[in-house]
């Protein structure tokens, strides 16, 4: 079969199918038909806005997601988050330090505003995350509003993860920027 180059200057070259991730095209020249196999890329708008190849998140797990789950999901190109998973800032900036050791692509950190009584003020926990620049915050079980100007001014984006009906209608009716 010819490479994919010269099939690529055929006339008659056309869609002959699709799968998931993949496309077919059927080339042919000359009574000689080849059919040759692309990947497709998914792009979206998520893509470019979290600098991602593919528009996959890893959903923070309490105690399950650690820093070698965020890094294999980064570096296979989607967006790898931990969880703070209730540890104390010390701890969690620890867990961002191995989290960077294992990749130099963007990832988060999701952090519980609420739910259990935890010995420190959540306040601690967001700070780490705005003083190591992560990506994204993702917060859940609460309102992230008061941390979400603080968190554009150190470029840190923020994702509202939503459980609830009434969460999703707080966070349709927030005008952030
Ligand atoms: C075992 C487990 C632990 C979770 N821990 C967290 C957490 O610490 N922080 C958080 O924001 N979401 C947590 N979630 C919620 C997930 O991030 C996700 O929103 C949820 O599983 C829904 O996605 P799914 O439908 O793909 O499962 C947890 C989910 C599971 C199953």
């Amino acid at each position: 079969m010819a490479d994919l180059g010269q099939l690529r200057t055929f006339r008659a070259c056309h869609l002959a199918s699709s799968a998931v991730g993949d496309v077919y095209f059927r080339c042919q020249r000359q009574g000689k038909v080849a059919y040759v196999r692309e990947a497709v890329v998914l792009r979206t708008p998520l893509s470019d806005l979290l600098a991602i190849d593919v528009p996959v998140f890893a959903a923070p797990m309490g105690f399950i997601s650690g820093p070698e789950l965020a890094a294999a999901v980064s570096n296979a190109g989607g967006f790898g988050i931990i969880s703070f998973s209730g540890n104390p800032p010390p701890v969690l900036r620890e867990e961002i330090g191995r989290l960077r050791s294992l990749t130099d692509k963007p990832f988060g950190v999701g952090v519980l505003l609420g739910g259990p009584h935890l010995p420190f003020p959540i306040e601690a926990i967001i700070d780490v995350c705005l003083e190591e620049r992560v990506s994204v915050l993702l917060t859940f079980w609460g309102d992230p509003t008061p941390f979400v100007a603080p968190a554009h001014a150190a470029g840190v984006k923020v994702i509202d993860q939503v459980g609830s009906v009434a969460d999703a209608q707080r966070a349709a009716r927030a005008h952030w920027r």
